[in-house]
């Protein structure tokens, strides 16, 4: 089985991560992102991912090469943002697209059975099917209600009222080549959400009510949130075992006199000097967090270094390689950009 994953996007909600990361590696407890997604794919039979880039697409070759844990990687990669569709349109341009093939959103978490997903697909004779999960809050999704037979009824936009289903579209589909081919125009950006399946509606577009845990990691809260349920088991990973504060400590740290924990996470060659308090953070790798200091459910990408008695509030996102002075504090929410000095005293919002 073949499968593509969307992986070209800016992500833009997640900056100041993806300045310098590319969404699709970016470290999530410890690992690049895209290996659980991978991990997940390759448990379903699939031996071949494409993956389609355009945006920082050498950091996701580096990072990821041309063969993980068996699996086939081709890159397929664009000049221009192409959106969802146009770069499956690339993949077939380029010759390389299967008959039949999985096609993913780049930046989703989840243990949906895609193997009863592809077996629902052959038993409808769909060109086209859509895994539909549920979700609480359905306001910042469309809607998909569907027939009795499975068929899809319609797309609905997000809106904050009444909806007929709280089924979402959960970016994993399987795809007949040939819809490809029929309805992807070549060289343009062309989205599957907008244009493709309203025009497959009526016309062998089927949805597949998926369940299990899922979620997109493309914000700084849901980002957060994975890692708290990978942390706890929530999700199933191969994520070496926590220590008793359900932390995860990469290799090479130095956390003496230090409070890591709960649910935190540092990467290699960090250190984290006495006195500080780390709580449902992340460190990236090679962070460097000084004595006395406060870290609360923060970011802090690769390199960023923190002064003695500094703060980073909750919900900060700290960019790579920024500097933090003694005493200074990173207020709620703040976003910081790569390679920023942060002086004490400096207001930062
Ligand atoms: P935001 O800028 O924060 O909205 O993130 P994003 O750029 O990742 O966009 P979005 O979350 O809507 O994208 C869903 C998936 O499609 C992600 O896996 C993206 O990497 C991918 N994607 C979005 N636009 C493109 C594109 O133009 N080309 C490719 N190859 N992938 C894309």
């Amino acid at each position: 089985m073949q499968a593509l994953v969307l992986a070209g996007g800016q992500g833009t909600r997640l900056r100041p991560l993806t300045y310098t990361t590319p969404k699709p590696v970016i470290p999530l407890a410890g690992r690049p992102f895209l290996t659980f997604m991978l991990d997940w794919l390759r448990g379903h039979g699939v031996n071949e991912a494409i993956l389609s880039c355009g945006f920082l697409s050498d950091g996701v070759r580096a990072v990821l090469g041309d063969v993980y844990g068996g699996m086939r990687l081709r890159y397929v990669v664009e000049d221009e943002p192409l959106g969802t569709a146009g770069p499956v349109r690339l993949a077939l341009d380029e010759g390389v697209l299967a008959e039949r093939l999985l096609v993913l959103n780049g930046d989703v978490l989840c243990d949906m059975d895609l193997t009863a997903e592809i077996a629902r697909h052959e038993q409808t004779g769909a060109r086209c099917t859509l895994a539909l999960i549920e979700v609480a809050d359905t306001a910042s999704y469309g809607v998909v209600p569907t027939h009795p037979d499975g068929s899809v009824e319609r797309f609905l936009e997000k809106t904050d009222g009444e909806v007929p289903t709280n089924r979402i579209n959960a970016g994993a589909y399987v795809l007949e080549r040939e819809v490809v081919e029929a309805l992807v125009p070549a060289g343009r950006a062309v989205s599957f959400e907008r244009e493709v399946f309203p025009a497959l509606v009526g016309d062998g577009l089927y949805g597949w009510h998926a369940d299990g845990y899922w979620i997109d990691i493309g914000t700084p809260e849901r980002y957060l949130e994975a890692t708290y349920d990978l942390l706890a088991g929530t999700v199933p990973s191969a994520l070496a075992p926590r220590d008793e504060t359900g932390s995860l400590i990469g290799p090479g740290c130095l956390t003496a006199g230090a409070r890591i924990g709960p649910q935190s996470v540092l990467g290699a060659h960090c250190s984290v000097g006495s006195g500080a308090v780390v709580d449902r953070s992340v460190l990236h790798d090679r962070v460097q967090v000084g004595a006395d200091c406060e870290i609360r459910s923060a970011v802090l990408a690769e390199r960023v270094r923190v002064g003695d008695g500094a703060r980073v509030e909750a919900g900060a996102m700290v960019g790579e390689g920024a500097r933090i002075a003694p005493g200074a504090v990173v207020a709620a929410d703040a976003r910081i950009d790569p390679d920023t000095a942060v002086e004490a005293g400096e207001a930062l919002a």
